[in-house]
């Protein structure tokens, strides 16, 4: 199965105008050398609109990190509906961040209701699992990754994985600069296609599933080159331009 990889920018809370405006400008320059490779740049909400429309005319696409689990407008202060990111140029969403997971309290059950209102929506659902470091020295880093990816199966079923990506992102290795090993990442990639392969073997076949955490230039190409890696997440390195690239640019190396 050939599947096109995908490198998606999670920004997190960072960035300003003036700092967007000139990382979009450097990512957008470098970005005909990748065309193999979708690329996606997920900003903070605030600056969706301004960044949609630097990225008119591009073939790069918009993300949001984060939605509400309700699929109709109405009283619920702060959030932000899947159609409102729609609206101003998303077509994709990141959902169960491990950040939102673990400071947002975010039960496996909220993901699951955000991932269904993403796609209700029309979004494309970016869905983060991924292991603590406790869970991955006990040994539990299977059965955490099952009971994630479960909750998802049960709640939208194995069909909604026709329409969405998996990006594994083990909690240790995020914003930590430790990358998990080629190994690591490969085993637990294949563990997650596997699971989906269980109740449909060509939705898994054709399914993207990312890796993210301390994604860098320096390691993108070997955790590229793994059979089941089909793009990366990536956080800190997406803020430089020049990093970015590099890493899409490893993507390409990869395109058949
Ligand atoms: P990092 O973050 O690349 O800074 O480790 C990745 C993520 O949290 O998506």
């Amino acid at each position: 199965m050939n599947r096109r990889y995908l490198v998606a920018g999670n920004w997190k809370m960072n960035g300003s105008s003036a700092q967007n405006e000139a990382l979009v400008s450097g990512i957008t320059q470098g970005a005909s050398a990748c065309s193999a490779v979708e690329m996606l740049i997920c900003p903070p909400s605030v600056y969706l609109s301004s960044v949609a429309e630097q990225l008119a005319g591009t073939d790069i696409a918009l993300g949001g990190q984060n939605l509400s689990d309700q699929t109709k407008a109405g009283a619920f202060t702060g959030e932000v509906l899947g159609g409102m990111l729609k609206d101003c140029g998303c077509s994709h969403v990141i959902v169960g961040h491990s950040e939102r997971r673990a400071y947002y309290g975010e039960s496996d059950e909220v993901v699951a209701n955000k991932l269904k209102a993403a796609q209700a929506q029309g979004l494309h659902p970016i869905l983060c699992v991924g292991e603590t470091l406790q869970a991955r020295e006990s040994g539990d880093t299977e059965s955490v990754l099952e009971r994630q990816l479960t909750a998802v199966l049960d709640a939208a079923g194995v069909a909604c994985f026709a329409g969405a990506t998996i990006a594994y992102e083990p909690v240790w290795a995020i914003g930590t600069g430790k990358t998990a090993s080629t190994e690591q990442a490969q085993a637990a990639h294949a563990f997650l296609r596997d699971l989906i392969a269980l109740q449909d073997a060509k939705i898994a076949s054709s399914l993207r599933i990312l890796y993210g955490g301390s994604v860098k230039p320096s390691n993108a190409a070997e955790l590229f080159a793994q059979k089941d890696v089909d793009g990366g997440l990536i956080g800190g390195a997406s803020l430089k331009a020049e990093d970015f690239l590099a890493i899409c640019n490893a993507a390409q190396a990869h395109s058949a």
